[in-house]
């Protein structure tokens, strides 16, 4: 068994505060250059980092399942800054941006040439990764997902010196986030410990994480949902529950959900949990036979009281279901996604590197199978 997580972790209600410092003194960075989005900038959640490092450049161009046309750009921009830092300060989109800029910093070309495991030559900048959300994980895993607009296509750049060198968790950086964002990224969160529990690919370690996040992010969700700003208790809950997830899937996998998501996301630009949401029951159908007494363990967790495992794994997939229509998640027929496509869909959703890990074999017949039935729905 293996495990490697290199990111160091500050986690805490205003530890955004200790921000300068660790720049400074931790990180020995004396030119940062932030990369955010405009959506974070207009809710004034840069202000407070860049009081802390004035006059830092600042490349906010970045949008939701980010192009890989946007992060060429972002890599000239630091090949001409020439800084010694990345600083990510956003959602997973952010994230996954800024680790492929420092990438681009220190190698040429554009993104697309770097597609793969350890394809960049040079080290890539380090990157110092602040979430503003509560389900990407991006923040300790060492893969940077860019959408390739021509190929229509979701490229999965990664490498061991992909990792952040640190990644800033502040639960406090929740408190202005959108009832559907808290909802949608929420239920990424809970996707990511789901498959990383499950996968062929799960060890003891990523289990202990991944159970420990399930426990944290079903009690917290719902409540963090109802008010996230009076209820700060459930604001650390929920994102100590996104940042386990991530440092489970990242030694584990993710699964059949996650490549579906995917091959949405790139077609359709459908947010990334929202697409998440509308397979996960539906694939844990799918995976019952090979999955049940790890999905009845998770039922346990969930606080759901069943006589067997088959029985507890049903009431889990029904509970998930819920949760989804509670958070007002809309169902996959909602999204207006042509049923000329599935074909298309469960091809590229079979030819994912995560399709292999899936606990039950699934095919592109199995994936066309799964979309009709979630669209029935
Ligand atoms: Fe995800």
């Amino acid at each position: 068994m293996k495990y490697h997580m290199p990111t160091a972790v500050i986690f805490g209600p205003g530890v955004i505060f200790e921000l300068g410092g660790i720049v400074r003194d931790k990180l020995r960075s004396s030119r940062p250059l932030l990369v955010t989005d405009k959506g974070i900038i207009a809710a004034g959640i840069a202000k407070g980092v860049l009081s802390q490092l004035p006059a830092m450049p600042t490349f906010d161009d970045v949008e939701p399942n980010p192009k890989h046309g946007t992060v060429d750009r972002g890599g000239e921009v630091a090949r001409h800054i020439k800084p010694d830092l990345v600083i990510g300060l956003g959602g997973g989109s952010v994230l996954d941006a800024a680790k492929a800029i420092a990438l681009l910093a220190t190698n040429p070309g554009g993104i697309e040439d770097y597609e793969g495991r350890e394809k960049y030559r040079a080290a890539p900048l380090p990157v110092l990764a602040i979430p503003t959300t509560c389900g990407t994980g991006s923040e300790v895993t060492w893969v940077s997902i860019i959408t390739h607009t021509g190929r229509q296509t979701k490229m999965s750049i990664k490498g061991p010196l992909m990792y952040p060198a640190a990644a800033v968790v502040d639960p406090d950086l929740l408190v202005t986030l959108p009832r559907p964002l808290i909802a949608s990224t929420g239920l990424d969160a809970l996707t990511h410990a789901i498959e990383a529990f499950t996968v062929k690919a799960a060890s003891a370690i990523t289990d202990a994480l991944a159970l420990d996040a399930l426990r944290l992010i079903f009690y917290s969700l719902p409540l963090a949902y109802q008010d996230i700003k009076k209820n700060a208790e459930a604001r650390v809950n929920l994102m100590l529950g996104s940042l386990m997830a991530g440092m489970a899937f990242v030694n584990s996998d993710v699964g059949a959900v996650h490549c579906l998501a995917e091959s949405v996301g790139s077609l359709y630009d459908t947010p990334h949990g929202v697409a998440n949401a509308a397979f996960l029951p539906q694939v844990m159908e799918f995976n019952l036979d090979a999955a049940e007494a790890k999905y009845a363990r998770i039922a346990r967790v969930a606080g759901i009281e069943a006589g067997g495992r088959r029985e507890a794994a049903l009431r889990l997939v029904a509970r998930i279901r819920e949760i989804s229509r509670d958070l007002s998640i809309p169902l996959f027929r909602e999204l207006d996604i042509p049923e000329g496509d599935f074909p298309v869909i469960a091809q590229k959703s079979f030819g994912n590197n995560s399709n292999r890990s899936n606990p039950r074999e699934a095919t592109a017949a199995d994936y066309l199978d799964i979309l009709c039935r979630a669209s029935q729905i």
